[in-house]
């Protein structure tokens, strides 16, 4: 299973990169509005210089998002994102609109992330529309009683049963278990926040072992 960080903070990405974990990004218009904060400078112009700064730290695929909702619009903007850098994926949002956009830039040879997936037809649909990746937002799911990881399931299965290429990403992760449980159900990658990433190495026997270890290590002289 893939790893990509669901983040875009420079720092972050350059930290999970050291680890030698790091096989893409993810990005978000709330993630961006996170590393910008109050400022009211930040442009359009500088969203998209970000979005090259992250393409020259991590060798593999950078989601980039649109910020509109009619087809046409995002069919102009996906295409300025894409000519950023031969990385850069094209989020779209799956609806009628965004399906369009999909199949438009999958025609044209430009990779796409369809997100905000909460339902198997909707992930069946970006399948169709030739995704290149699908994002079902587990976390989100869990928020209102609904078994995220049930419809990741779902979905491998799915794509599973009829051949599908499109790659599925789960998203909206905000515990370890859920990344145990992406690897169980044969997810092709997990999007990852930092925390998690390095949350995914703690144990506390581990920590207690290796006390232990440095203790008795100590009778030996060097
Ligand atoms: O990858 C999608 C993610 O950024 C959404 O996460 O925690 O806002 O549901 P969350």
């Amino acid at each position: 299973m893939k790893f990509f960080i669901d983040t875009a903070n420079l720092d972050e990405i350059l930290a999970a990169r050291e680890l030698g974990l790091l096989d893409g990004v993810t990005t978000n218009p709330s993630l961006i509005a996170k590393i910008v904060g109050d400022s009211s400078n930040f442009t359009y112009r500088d969203f998209k210089d970000h979005i090259a700064r992250i393409c020259d730290i991590v060798d593999g695929p950078v989601s980039a998002e649109v910020t509109c909702l009619n087809a046409e619009e995002m069919i102009v903007e996906g295409e300025e994102l894409a000519a950023i850098h031969e990385n850069v994926v094209i989020k779209c949002p799956l609806t009628i609109n965004g399906l369009k956009a999909i199949r438009h830039f999958s025609e044209q040879g430009i990779p796409t992330n369809a997100t905000l997936v909460f339902s198997p037809n909707q992930a069946l649909l970006a399948a169709k529309a030739g995704a290149s990746y699908v994002s079902p937002f587990v976390g989100r799911l869990d928020d209102i009683s609904t078994e995220g990881m049930a419809l990741v399931e779902q979905i491998v299965r799915i794509y599973d049963n009829y051949g599908f290429l499109t790659q599925v990403i789960v998203a909206s992760v905000r515990h370890p278990q859920h990344v145990v449980d992406s690897a169980m159900v044969g997810a092709d990658i997990a999007t990852i926040p930092f925390s998690v990433i390095r949350q995914l190495a703690n144990h506390p026997l581990t920590d207690l072992g290796l006390k232990k270890f440095m203790e008795d290590a100590s009778v030996m002289k060097k």
